[in-house]
């Protein structure tokens, strides 16, 4: 385990598993069409790997990358797109693919941008969920793991860029972001 990790909260095993049950139940859904997997970056790179790989279905990846202004492990309610999709969501069946679901701001100026550009349809898998901290009316269609408010890193989640190399998803000791 990594120095500044104070706990495993699911192993490599642990998402192995879950992620498996979650491109199953994407692949019943949507059994007879070809979604686009939209990976909200950078967080969710590993999860989109993973789980794009755990859908046995004709599917389509792209990826966008946004940013929230603000500082520090509060996202704010403004929110910058980085890097857009390259290819035209007209028609299509999007999931937008998150590592994190926390106050719900990215999501929601997300989901307005990408409405706007008429999708069939659009739905939300998220790897982990933190409902308590929920700012915007927002709810996923597909959550790994509903989780309790700690700093997590690992599986593609960052402290100030580091630890998203982790194979695991653990809880960062404060005494690292108290610094
Ligand atoms: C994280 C995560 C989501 C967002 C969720 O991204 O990947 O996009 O925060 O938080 P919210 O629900 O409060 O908006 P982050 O801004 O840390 O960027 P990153 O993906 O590049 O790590």
């Amino acid at each position: 385990m990594h120095q500044d990790v104070e706990q495993i909260l699911y192993t490599e095993e642990d998402l192995r598993r879950r992620i498996s049950e979650l491109g199953a139940q994407i692949a019943a859904d949507y059994a007879g069409r070809m979604p686009m997997l939209v990976s909200v970056l950078r967080g969710s790179y590993i999860f989109m790997a993973d789980l794009t790989r755990a859908i046995d279905l004709d599917l389509t990846v792209d990826f966008m990358a946004v940013s929230s202004y603000g500082s520090g492990t509060v996202s704010s309610g403004q929110v910058e797109i980085k890097k857009d999709l390259s290819d035209s969501i007209e028609g299509r069946d999007l999931i937008i693919v998150e590592d994190i679901l926390d106050s719900g701001n990215t999501l929601y100026y997300l989901m307005d941008v990408l409405r706007a550009r008429k999708p069939a349809s659009i739905r939300i898998c998220t790897l982990m969920d933190k409902p308590e901290r929920r700012a915007k009316p927002i709810t996923a269609d597909y959550v790994g793991f509903t989780i309790p408010d700690a700093f997590i890193v690992g599986y593609g989640l960052d402290y100030a860029e580091k630890y998203r190399n982790l194979p695991y998803v653990g809880v960062l000791k404060p005494s690292v972001y108290a610094k």
